[in-house]
């Protein structure tokens, strides 16, 4: 039988970010604020982390008016009419609901409805998957503009009296419109997975613990062994950020800005020690107003850096997000 051939689908040769957006909580928590229950104090919570205050969303401010928000100033400082985004990717862990997706909603709200829409669950590393993927469509002809959004409203899965994490987080969400490029504007991403320390970070128990624990169960909020999570990050993640630099034909000293999720600043500090980085480069340190904002902190970071530094649009940056799973995902890209 003679078998009739499909159409070809192809797509631009490169891809590349054309504009960011970000959305903050409009609270800001101090250590003082937070320190009481967990027995800690101002001092130890910067000397530690490097968090002098976080951003959170008060009760009213939802992560998909955050999604949102942050999704309005990218679309319009990319110069592109919503109905032109051909895929919206919603990389989130704090969707209240199990299903339907954060992206569905989020697609409807800024106008690109029947754009297909979805949630990736990479946690940390969202925002960097989220990124992989619209740079893939793009290059396949699945796409031609990608809204990406990290977006998160962390404190609803925080417990006041938690150690572990919670004076970490923060609340926020972060943008950007991805489009085709006349020239590599995205790298080829190292990413990656090890669920054999799948315990190491993420929900304290499951919702069936919490329904069936005849109210001894609280309401699931995030914890994590932070000493193991610390050492991965330092030890592994320092290797697969130079692999993407290797992945991307580049050298650190080449780069304008480094822009690692914003998980504790002695962990960026330690990885911009093994990668060697010149002083030229630009370390994003958004962690020491915002906490930690998981698949937000990397657009969050990029978009204060591009704020507070315009001359390092154009140049390239190193991306780098890890996280519950554990999962990462590291990328050079060129800066908006
Ligand atoms: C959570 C984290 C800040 C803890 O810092 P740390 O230096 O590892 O702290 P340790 O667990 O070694 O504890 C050191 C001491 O501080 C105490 N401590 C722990 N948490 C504390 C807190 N929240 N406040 C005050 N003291 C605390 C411990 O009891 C311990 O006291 P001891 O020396 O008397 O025994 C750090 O491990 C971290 O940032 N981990 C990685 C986070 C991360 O990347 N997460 C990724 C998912 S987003």
């Amino acid at each position: 039988m003679t078998r009739p051939s499909l159409n070809e689908s192809t797509g631009a040769k490169h891809s590349r970010i054309y504009a960011l957006g970000a959305s903050r909580g409009d609270l800001t928590v101090t250590n003082d604020d937070i320190a009481g229950p967990i027995e800690s104090s101002d001092e130890w919570i910067r000397q530690r982390t490097g968090v002098i205050t976080r951003k959170r969303a008060s009760a009213g401010l939802t992560v998909v008016d955050m999604a949102v928000e942050a999704a309005n100033e990218a679309i319009a400082k990319a110069g592109i009419t919503p109905d032109q985004i051909d895929a919206v990717l919603v990389s989130t862990i704090s969707n209240p609901v199990a299903t339907p997706s954060l992206a569905a909603l989020v697609a409807e709200r800024v106008g690109a409805n029947p754009a297909p829409a979805y949630d990736i669950s990479a946690a940390c590393a969202g925002y960097t998957y989220g990124i992989a993927q619209a740079d893939s469509f793009i290059r396949s002809g699945l796409a031609h503009y990608v809204l990406v959004i990290g977006a998160e409203k962390l404190s609803d899965f925080a417990k006041p009296n938690d150690r572990t994490i919670s004076f970490l987080l923060g609340d926020g969400a972060g943008a950007a419109v991805i489009g085709p490029s006349d020239f590599p504007g995205i790298s080829k991403t190292v990413w990656g997975s090890d669920g054999s320390k799948w315990d190491a970070v993420g929900m304290d128990h499951s919702w069936a613990e919490y329904r069936d624990g005849g109210g001894d169960v609280d309401w699931p909020t995030l914890r994590q062994e932070g000493q193991t999570v610390f050492r991965w990050a330092v030890w592994e993640m320092a290797k697969v950020a130079k692999r993407a630099l290797d992945e991307a034909g580049v050298t650190s000293d080449q780069l304008a800005a480094f822009i690692p999720h914003q998980a504790n600043m002695r962990i960026i500090d330690e990885f911009a020690k093994q990668l060697a980085l010149p002083d030229s480069v630009a370390i994003a340190r958004d962690i020491e107003t915002t906490g930690n904002t998981s698949a937000a902190s990397i657009p969050l970071a990029t978009h204060r850096l591009l704020e507070e530094h315009p001359e390092l649009s154009g140049g390239l940056a190193l991306e780098i997000g890890f996280g519950a799973g554990l999962v990462f995902g590291a990328q050079v890209v060129v800066l908006p």
